[in-house]
């Protein structure tokens, strides 16, 4: 018989952990096989999948941070575009789990010489792998896959589409450091136009009761924002004074297609958090899903100070990743 994480914990004699007070409904399974976007994910699967990163959460305290469930199985982490912290914790959290990782970076690959996405996968599918882990630049991408291979597809960011896993780990820090998420006062800052950071954000914060407010410039605030059930604003002094949550974005350079603002500078005066916010408003936590530009979203003391939790996301990331792994490997069992 395959091993539940709930004998796995037990067998160690670790007490399992209360932290989430998620009661999922009596009649409720996972089913879920991908994770393409939180779009296609309900209410509850978002609570399943953060209650069950508080019990890998605690793994990651132990003297050997390791859970070896995933031993029989093969994983790929297909990345196009650049990643520290999204490509390090997957690998990271795969080997944790005992799985066989296979790492493909489209920068030393046939990719270079002209191969396909759909030839790569395909080849890539024909060596027996059980999940791919893809990031790319095209959104849209982790759907074709879903379509043309015989794996459990896990979106690592695809354009300005979505990033899950991203969402997953900042909601679970907000809880972890806040508190509920139903009322929860949110405003996210910044380049609301280029990220999918921000859309699987209001995707999840919204399906689980939080109030979410955009502020950025107006050139950087897509129409559509508002049909996704949050407010916009252009006063950051105002959002502040609101909010418990404030989530810098990174002003993504590389997206840009010219002059969206007049220069850094006057972008960090208008919507840069400095000290002066910490002081003047001492309740709302800081948090930014990384790479900051240091003086640009936050002043360097403000990204370094006890108010931001930034790297308490980076630790999560990692438990939320063994979670959305586990899960997605056909191990839903869990006690
Ligand atoms: N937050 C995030 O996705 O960071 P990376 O691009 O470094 O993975």
């Amino acid at each position: 018989m395959a091993k539940t994480l709930y004998m796995w914990f037990h067998e160690t004699g670790e007490q399992t952990m209360k932290a989430e007070a998620e009661v999922m409904p009596s009649d409720y399974s996972f089913k879920q096989t991908h994770l393409i976007g939180l779009a296609g994910y309900s209410a509850d699967d978002i609570r399943f999948v953060l209650q069950q990163a508080s019990y890998f959460r605690e793994v990651l305290n132990r003297p050997v941070p390791k859970l070896p469930t995933l031993r029989d199985k093969t994983i790929v982490n297909l990345f196009y575009e650049n990643s520290t912290r999204t490509r390090l914790s997957f690998e990271l959290a795969q080997k944790r789990m005992g799985a066989d990782v296979v790492n493909f970076s489209s920068s030393s690959s046939s990719v270079k010489k002209g191969e396909s996405l759909k030839d790569t996968i395909r080849n890539i599918e024909s060596m027996k792998i059980d999940m791919v882990v893809v990031r790319h630049e095209s959104p849209g991408v982790p759907q074709f896959l879903r379509r043309c291979v015989n794996a459990s597809i896990i979106n690592a960011g695809d354009g300005a589409h979505e990033h899950p896993t991203q969402a997953l780990l900042d909601i679970f820090s907000m809880k972890q450091s806040v508190g509920n998420i139903k009322g929860l006062k949110v405003v996210i800052i910044g380049d609301i136009l280029h990220s999918r950071v921000v859309r699987s954000n209001i995707i999840g914060l919204i399906k689980l009761g939080a109030e979410v407010v955009v502020c950025g410039p107006k050139t950087m605030i897509p129409l559509f924002v508002q049909e996704m059930g949050v407010r916009v604003s252009h006063n950051l002094e105002e959002c502040l004074a609101w909010c418990n949550v404030a989530m810098a974005l990174r002003i993504q350079l590389e997206r840009q297609q010219g002059g969206l603002f007049p220069s850094l500078r006057e972008y960090h005066e208008t919507f840069g958090i400095t000290m002066k916010h910490l002081e003047r408003y001492p309740d709302f936590t800081v948090m930014h899903p990384g790479p900051i530009n240091r003086g640009v979203e936050l002043d360097n003391d403000v990204a370094d100070s006890d108010r931001a939790i930034i790297l308490d996301q980076v630790t999560n990331g990692l438990a939320v990743r063994m979670a959305v792994l586990y899960l997605l490997s056909g191990r839903r069992d869990l006690g």
